[in-house]
């Protein structure tokens, strides 16, 4: 098997063109309560920090955008949708959203910390998940996609480096910059190549169902270790989309192997997840036969890997990013805050 040229490197998304907030005890919307210790992560316009609140002394995720980067890259809707869909949401494995804000030069959006690090992390160290493990996370992504999908809001970033592991090892996915409320299809160009649907690469309009063949991906990847479409070039990596070929090494266990594949069926109507029966035919395929899926909800099942956490504000868990000078970026010109004053 040609694994040699699996990605170390995180895959980049690309961008195309609560209730208000479950305040508790956190309803300060000032960043001046708030201490900055150290980035957690970095994205295409932005980077996620470790705050600690002054008073309450607790520890939250604060992600940072500038402004004027979010104009370049013309991600002003995908930033809004972000913030209105994790603002109106509320699962067990998804990340919560406490507020949003902005100022001349920021977004910032206000979330709780999730110190066991990112799922893709965890891969790369193990090289690849058994069936057991998979067949886990799998399982609450199911559960949060179900949930998505009723409420018409399609993901569109499913992939490793958006799944984060809470203390007890249960999943939270972060990242909804790609997300979107649908009514019928949307048309924008927009991922991360590698788990790209072949209907996103040929502009057909696409809906939830790209979020199943992503799950398809997901799950090939971690059974596998990388990818079943990969190349140096996102160009190459369109090309084998499309061609549809697989390899399938001989230890996947062949249960798991027929669910990806009906879940990376390039017509989206026969895929598992798009049909009649929606999110249903999933949670009814064998792979998942021993599952409760009200266990799964109720974060029953146990997790396979239980991350190592000293204390609520440890990063160990995340890679060291250099701090840039990032708090030093120019203000945005004022016509170019206009869009964001109800951020
Ligand atoms: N709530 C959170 N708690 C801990 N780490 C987070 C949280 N949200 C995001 N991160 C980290 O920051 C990284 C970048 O955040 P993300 O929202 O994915 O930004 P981008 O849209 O730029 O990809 C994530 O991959 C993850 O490692
Ligand atoms: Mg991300």
């Amino acid at each position: 098997m040609a694994s040699a040229k699996v990605a170390k490197v995180k895959k980049q998304s690309i961008p195309g063109s609560k209730k208000d907030g479950d305040l508790a005890d956190e309803s300060s919307r000032s960043l001046s309560d708030y201490e900055i210790l150290s980035t957690i992560g970095t994205g295409t316009f932005g980077r996620v920090v470790l705050v600690r609140n002054n008073d309450t002394r607790n520890y939250f995720a604060l992600k940072v955008m500038a402004i004027t980067e979010v104009i370049r890259l013309k991600q002003i809707e995908h930033v809004k949708n972000e913030k209105e869909i994790l603002a109106s949401i509320s699962h067990p494995f998804i990340v919560n959203m406490y507020w949003a804000n902005h100022d001349n030069t920021f977004l910032y959006m206000l979330m709780e910390y999730v110190p066991g690090g990112e799922v893709f992390s965890y891969l790369r160290n193990y090289g690849r998940f058994s069936n057991s493990m998979a067949n886990f996370y799998a399982s609450e992504i199911v559960s949060a996609l179900e949930y998505l999908h009723s409420r018409s809001i399609v993901y569109r970033d499913l992939k490793p480096e958006n799944l984060l592991l809470d203390r007890d090892g249960h999943l939270k996915i972060t990242d909804f910059g790609f997300s979107k409320k649908l009514l019928d299809r949307t048309w924008t160009l927009c991922g991360t190549p590698e788990y790209l649907a072949p209907e996103i690469i040929q502009s057909k309009g696409h809906s939830k169902a790209v979020d199943w063949w992503s799950l398809g991906i997901l799950i090939y990847e971690m059974i596998v270790g990388f990818p079943p479409f990969f190349d140096d070039q996102p160009f190459g990596i369109y090309e084998k989309i499309l061609a549809g070929k697989i390899d399938w090494p001989r230890h996947i266990d062949p249960v798991a192997k027929d669910l990806i594949k009906k879940l990376l069926v390039p017509d989206r109507t026969k895929r598992l997840g798009n049909m009649k029966n929606g999110a249903d035919d999933v949670k009814k395929h064998k792979w998942f036969k021993a599952v409760d899926w009200d266990d799964v909800l109720a974060r029953k099942l146990s997790p396979p890997i239980i991350p190592k956490v000293t204390h609520n504000g440890d990063t160990k868990n995340f890679d060291t990013y250099s701090e840039d000078d990032w708090q030093k970026t120019a203000p945005a010109a004022e016509k170019d805050v206009e869009p964001f004053l109800d951020f």
